[in-house]
């Protein structure tokens, strides 16, 4: 009889054994937790595709950072839902707007204590729901490069530390870092939706942020998802244009590019799990079907495994209650 050579299984013999040899670690330190603000709402709103997901009111949003800080999260990345939209997104760049109402708000509340993120896009803000400008019958991408840099200036003005482009227009991160280079904030990082697919995974959230596309789709500015080498093009630019932070999304369909990007480049990795990977978990969750807290670890756990320093996820709050007891 012959018997096996190598015994892997004598490192999984206890617990403290299998804890000291754990590779990956998961902390509330490494989530990013997305906070919906809307214009002139009075009281939350449930966003009917994301269950326990909320649209809150201005007034609440403090209440609402306080209670994501002191979960250990470090850092919340903030979308807007404005009450005006019109073709060249005009609220978003608005100093008075409600993305900018918010971190002015948040910051005067936390200080430094809470990373500010914000989100610098357009589809919100614009009638078309489109990431960008229309001309013609295209959406055009250097006009759309000055909208987003007076967005990102805009926010910065408000006290922001992260502001994060999702727009897919190429040379955003370099139209960005310029703009905020010449009116002094040099401080201010980005962190770039670098390879954001094209991906019917974000249908969730385009119910929760109320910016699906009114005609076409995103095809002509968001990477296909069958492209891998397309992917690392992104993150290859964004790094040349000076991106502090690069961004996969989705995430759990798109490890393989996580696992890239960290073998090849030397950046902090970000990787967003979208609305539709939730609403997954929650919908099976819901059913019976799975455990939500077990598969939620090992969801976040497998995208750390991959490469992530950091997750944004719109589990980042129920994931820290349980990280933090264990
Ligand atoms: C918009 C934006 C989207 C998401 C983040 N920013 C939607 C889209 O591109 O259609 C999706 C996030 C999610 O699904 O959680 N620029």
């Amino acid at each position: 009889m012959s018997f096996p050579t190598r015994r892997l299984r004598r490192l999984r013999t206890s617990e403290k054994m299998r804890e000291l040899i754990q590779e990956t670690t998961l902390t509330p330190r490494d989530l990013i937790c997305p906070v919906f603000v809307q214009e002139d709402l009075k009281t939350r709103i449930k966003v009917e595709s994301m269950s326990e997901i909320e649209r809150l009111p201005l007034d609440d949003i403090s209440d609402e950072v306080g209670t994501i800080s002191d979960l250990g999260i470090p850092s919340i990345m903030l979308f807007g839902i404005p009450t005006k939209k019109d073709e060249a997104g005009t609220s978003a760049f608005d100093d008075n707007g409600i993305v900018q109402k918010a971190i002015s708000q948040i910051r005067k509340n936390f200080g430094d204590k809470i990373v500010i993120m914000a989100d610098v896009c357009l589809c919100q803000f614009t009638s078309t729901g489109h990431c960008g400008i229309i001309k013609g019958d295209k959406i055009d991408n250097d006009s759309s490069l000055e909208t987003l840099a007076k967005i990102a200036v805009s926010q910065a003005k408000a006290g922001v530390d992260t502001v994060s482009p999702s727009a897919m227009m190429d040379g955003q991160v370099a139209a960005i870092r310029k703009a905020l280079d010449d009116e002094g904030f040099t401080d201010v990082s980005i962190m770039s939706h670098s390879a954001k697919h094209r991906s019917s995974f974000y249908s969730p959230f385009r119910d929760a942020a109320e910016c699906a596309p009114k005609f076409g789709d995103r095809k002509t500015y968001q990477v296909p998802f069958t492209n891998a080498r397309e992917a690392m093009m992104e993150v290859e630019t964004d790094i040349n244009e000076g991106v502090d932070i690069v961004m996969i999304k989705p995430a759990l369909a798109y490890l393989d590019l996580i696992a890239e990007t960290r073998r090849r480049f030397n950046v902090p990795i970000a990787a967003y799990s979208v609305s539709g990977e939730y609403a997954l978990v929650k919908g099976a969750a819901k059913q019976g079907w799975i455990n939500e807290k077990d598969i939620t670890e090992e969801i976040l756990y497998c995208i750390k495994r991959a490469g992530a320093d950091m997750i944004v996820t719109y589990f980042a709050k129920s994931a820290a209650k349980f990280l933090q007891k264990s």
